[in-house]
């Protein structure tokens, strides 16, 4: 006769029966770095925190160096490592391929997957261009008619109280819009010496800090009101034209150079503003160039009967100021976003006890598992992810033609 059963091999136990009555999503990653390490803590948490249709199965994870790649995928939880991305996508145990690479390969890798028969989760930007964004939404389209599921990696739409305004704007509560202030500020171009990774190459990037920052603004200013910006009027800059050559590998923001210089080939910032459908005014602000802000993202939407503010710096707060309520007590209050009937907080820990930047990626994962397991259309799906690109081209042409109001192309 065996020994009763400890309560955690209970636990164990039942966890795995749960585990084997779902069908598993296999997931392969395209890119290790810096989102393939945040995209990897999302696959790996959201089964362990949400209840969820189908089991992610961190699969495979892909890079072109053999063994920077396997020690990547052991680090970070992966079954496999794979060198060619095309390699990734044959496998059958891949049913969903993450991309997480700069943005010249994400039309070929996506388009690939697509056709391939997988679901798709792409980082953002979309793309590079508006041309390869048609052809991206185009795959994704014929594929959504197949049963596949194509999203774009907007995380901050996934923060409680960006969805919570999101809810708040929606319900009325700011009446009708009249302004949206956001700007997404970091700094660490500042020195000079700081050298030309991909994200500084528009044959890489595609644009800079516009592309990278202003293409997470402009989705969210238009998640949370909830329409689309139809035109806008921008300036765009580059401070610092010629950088480093790189010495070596780059991660993320971090990177070494010297010795020969080479031209930076996008915006160092990028400052527009825009018009929204209903009429209401907004204003964006993208840089790198910000001295001493390091991931400063903050909204503030202004209505005929209140506002709402946010800044990721304090991400678990969202600011409402009530105009209906009389002068003498009224006032911007602050909601602290960590209730369970706050979005995404059913699962997670008790009141009080906040969230963070990675919880994003946590979420990201929840929502894709729950669109492929139940039908319905993604969000961001990648036609948003192309609508965004458009506003991204806007800025451009407007800049370009010393800021002439630029309407966004349909
Ligand atoms: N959602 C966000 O908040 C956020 C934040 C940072 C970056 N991003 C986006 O994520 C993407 C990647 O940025 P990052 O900061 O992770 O870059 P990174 O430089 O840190 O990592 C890029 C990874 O892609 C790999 N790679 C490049 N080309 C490849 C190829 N052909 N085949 C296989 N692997 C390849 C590199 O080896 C590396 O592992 C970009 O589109 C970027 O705009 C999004």
């Amino acid at each position: 006769m065996g020994q009763p059963q400890q309560p955690d091999e209970e636990q164990a136990g039942a966890q795995a029966g749960a585990q084997a009555g779902r069908p598993p999503l296999g997931v392969g990653m395209v890119g290790y770095a810096f989102m393939g390490a945040a995209h990897s803590q999302g696959w790996r948490t959201a089964d362990r925190v949400f209840d969820l249709p189908l089991r992610p199965v961190l699969a495979a994870v892909c890079g072109r160096d053999a063994a920077a790649v396997r020690t990547a995928a052991d680090r970070l939880g992966w079954a496999a490592a794979e060198t060619d991305w095309r390699a990734l996508i044959a496998r059958d145990d891949v049913d969903l391929v993450d991309v997480c690479t700069p943005g010249d390969s994400h039309a070929e890798i996506a388009i690939a997957a697509l056709a391939a028969g997988k679901h798709v989760l792409c980082e953002k930007p979309l793309a590079n261009t508006v041309e390869e964004a048609e052809a991206m939404t185009a795959a994704a389209e014929a594929a959504a008619a197949r049963g596949q599921v194509a999203m774009v990696g907007f995380n901050y739409r996934r923060v409680p109280a960006t969805a919570l305004a999101r809810k708040m704007v929606a319900e009325g509560r700011i009446g009708a819009l009249r302004h949206v202030r956001v700007t997404y500020l970091q700094d660490w171009l500042v020195d000079r010496e700081f050298p030309l990774t991909w994200r500084l190459r528009k044959e890489s990037a595609g644009s800079g800090a516009l592309g990278d920052l202003g293409a997470h603004i402009v989705d969210l200013a238009q998640y949370v009101a909830g329409e689309p910006v139809i035109g806008v009027s921008a300036l765009t800059e580059t401070f610092v034209r010629e950088r480093p050559l790189l010495s070596g590998a780059s991660s993320g923001l971090s990177a070494a150079g010297g010795g020969e210089l080479g031209p930076v080939t996008v915006d160092d910032a990028a400052l527009f503003t825009g018009r929204f459908a209903s009429g209401a005014l907004a204003s964006f602000e993208a840089t790198r160039f910000a001295t001493g802000r390091k991931n400063s993202l903050r909204i503030e939407l202004n209505g005929e009967k209140g506002s709402l503010a946010f800044d990721l710096e304090r991400l678990n707060e969202l600011s409402y100021h009530d105009g209906t309520e009389p002068a003498t007590h009224a006032g911007f209050r602050r909601i602290l976003v960590t209730e369970p009937d706050h979005p995404y907080l059913e699962a997670w820990w008790p009141p009080g006890h906040g969230l963070g930047y990675e919880h994003t990626f946590v979420h990201q994962a929840r929502d894709l598992v729950h669109t492929i397991a139940e039908g319905g259309r993604p969000l961001p799906s990648f036609a948003d992810g192309l609508q965004v690109q458009r506003v991204l081209a806007a800025v451009e042409e407007s800049a370009e033609k010393n800021s002439v109001f630029t309407p966004i192309a349909s």
